[in-house]
C-alpha cells in the first residue's frame, strides 16, 4: 500500500481505514486527522512512556481508540530503569492523586526485542506505530543506525526522534538532550531523515528557543514536531523531616504542564509550516480540543492514560465527536488553529484594549475585607460593611476578582 507521501504503509494501516469507515465516522462526524501523508483515525495519540512500554500495552492503547501509538524511547545500548518507583504524585486534588513526577528514562527492552516481537504485537492493534528513538549520539552514525533499523520494520509508520529527554543519569549527565543547540538539532534531523524510510517527527521540550529549534528541524528536513517532553523537576522535601518522597530528580508531567505546553506549541506553530503535535497535561477531550484550537494537528497523552487507563482514548474520542456534533462541524479540520488565528493577541494589543474597573455586586459582598488587603492601589474601602471601589484609583489589575471569596466583584469595561 502506498500513501500520497510516496511511502510504503505497513499492513496495519489498512485496518485503520476500515475502522474509519465503520467506527468513528459512523455518526457523520469525522475525528480523523491527516499529516505527513498519513491519516489517523483520531487526533489523540498515546505518548511515549509507561502506557507504551511494550507491544502488548501499545496494542491495548490502539484497540481502545488511540489515533497512533508511540513506543517507549529505544536506544542502542542496554538501559537499566528503577524498579523502586518511576511515577510519583502531587497533593490530591478532589481526592484524586495527580501524577506529576516521572523518572523512567528509556526503554528497558532492547531494539532487537522490539524488532523481534514487540512492534508486530503493537501493530496488531490497528493504529500506526511510531517508534521513539534516542535522537542524539555523539557519534551520529549511531543515530543513523537506530533510525534505519526501526524505519525498515514493516510495523513502523513514523519515527519520533527524542532529542529532549531531561533525565540526568548522573548529576549533570544527560544522554540525548540537545534541543538547546539549533545546529546540532539540524544536523541530527538531517541524519535521521537520510536514514529513515518513514516520516520523522522531532520531539522538543521546554529548554530550547522554540522558534529557532523549529526552524532548525525544518532545515534538517524533519516532517513534524511534537512537544513538550518533561521539564526537569524535583519533588520538594518534607520540611519537618527533610525526607524526599522521591529522592531522585525527574520529569514534570501532567496538568502542571498544560499552559506551558500550549504556549510552547503556539510558538512552534507560528514559526514553522510543519505539523505540530501537542503534549502536556491532556487529560480529557476538552484539553485535546484546546491544543487543536491553538494549532495542533494531533495531541499525545501520557498522564491521561496513567490516570484513567486505556479507556482514556475511547472517552476522549467520544467527547471530541460529541463536541463536533453539538457545534455542527463534520470534521476537525476547520477548527485546527481557529482560536490562534482569531483570538490570540500580543501584549501590546492587550495594553491597547479599553480600560476596565472592578465593581462590587453589593448583595453578594459579606464585608470580609479581603479585597482591601490585596488591592495594592488602595482603591477599595468598606462603607457600611460593604466594599466600595473608587474607580479613579482603580488601575484595572483584576487582583480583587481573584481574591474575593464571594464572587462579589465583577470586572467591567468603563
Ligand atoms: C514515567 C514517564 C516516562 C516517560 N518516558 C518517555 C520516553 O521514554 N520518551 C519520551 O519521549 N517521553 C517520555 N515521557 C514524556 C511523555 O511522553 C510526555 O512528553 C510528558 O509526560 C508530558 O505529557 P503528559 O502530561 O501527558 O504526561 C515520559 C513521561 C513519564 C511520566
Ligand atoms: S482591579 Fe485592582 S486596582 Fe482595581 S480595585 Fe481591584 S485590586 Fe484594586
Ligand atoms: S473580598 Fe469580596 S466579600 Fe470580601 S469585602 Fe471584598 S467584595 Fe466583599
Amino acid at each position: 500500500m502506498t500513501s500520497n507521501y510516496g511511502l510504503h504503509l505497513p499492513h496495519q494501516f489498512t485496518l485503520v481505514m476500515i475502522d474509519l469507515k465503520y467506527g468513528l465516522e459512523g455518526d457523520n462526524v469525522d475525528i480523523s486527522v491527516e499529516f505527513c501523508g498519513m491519516r489517523f483515525r483520531s487526533p489523540v495519540f498515546s505518548a511515549s512512556g509507561p502506557p507504551g512500554w511494550n507491544g502488548k500495552s501499545l496494542r491495548k492503547a490502539a484497540e481502545s481508540g488511540a489515533g497512533a501509538v508511540i513506543t517507549k524511547t529505544m536506544l542502542l545500548e542496554e538501559f537499566r530503569i528503577p524498579h523502586c518507583g518511576r511515577v510519583w504524585e502531587y497533593e490530591p486534588v478532589e481526592g484524586i492523586k495527580l501524577p506529576l513526577h516521572g523518572l523512567e528514562g528509556y526503554s528497558e527492552l532492547s531494539v532487537e526485542q522490539w524488532l523481534d516481537k514487540e512492534l508486530e504485537e503493537a501493530a496488531g492493534g490497528g493504529a500506526p506505530v511510531i517508534a521513539s528513538v534516542r535522537g542524539y549520539y555523539p557519534e551520529l552514525d549511531k543515530t543513523a543506525r537506530i533510525v534505519k533499523m526501526l524505519s525498515e520494520s514493516p510495523y513502523v509508520s513514523m519515527i519520533e526522534l527524542n532529542v529532549s529527554c531531561p533525565i540526568e543519569i548522573e548529576e549533570g549527565e544527560v544522554l540525548a538532550n540537545i534541543e538547546q543547540d539549533p545546529s546540532a538539532l539540524e544536523k541530527v534531523t538531517r541524519v535521521a531523515k537520510e536514514a529513515s524510510s518513514v516520516p520523522v517527527m522531532v520531539k522538543l521540550g521546554l529548554e530550547c528557543n522554540r522558534a529557532m529549534a523549529a526552524k532548525a528541524i525544518e532545515r534538517g528536513g524533519g516532517d513534524a514536531i511534537s512537544l513538550i517532553n518533561n521539564p526537569w523537576s524535583i519533588l520538594p522535601p518534607d520540611v519537618e523531616t527533610g525526607e524526599m518522597q522521591c529522592p531522585s530528580p525527574g520529569g514534570l508531567c501532567g496538568p502542571a504542564l498544560r499552559n506551558l505546553a500550549l504556549a510552547a506549541m503556539v510558538e512552534v506553530v507560528r514559526s514553522t509550516h510543519l505539523p505540530v503535535v501537542g503534549i502536556g497535561g491532556v487529560l480529557n477531550w476538552q484539553h485535546a480540543m484546546q491544543f487543536i484550537l491553538l494549532g495542533a494537528s494531533a495531541v499525545q497523552s501520557c498522564t491521561g492514560v496513567i490516570l484513567r487507563g486505556y479507556r482514556f482514548f475511547e472517552e476522549t474520542n467520544r467527547g471530541i465527536q460529541d463536541y463536533l456534533k453539538r457545534k455542527g462541524y463534520e470534521n476537525i479540520n476547520s477548527l485546527r488553529g481557529k482560536t490562534l488565528r482569531e483570538r490570540i493577541i500580543s501584549f501590546n494589543q492587550q495594553a491597547a484594549r479599553p480600560r476596565c474597573v472592578a465593581r462590587i455586586r453589593g448583595d453578594n459582598c459579606s464585608g470580609c475585607g479581603a479585597c482591601l488587603d490585596t488591592c495594592f492601589y488602595g482603591a477599595i474601602d468598606l462603607k457600611d460593611g460593604v466594599a466600595s471601589v473608587n474607580e479613579d484609583l482603580c488601575s484595572g489589575c483584576r487582583v480583587c476578582v481573584i481574591t474575593c471569596p464571594m464572587s462579589a466583584i465583577s470586572f467591567e469595561q468603563v
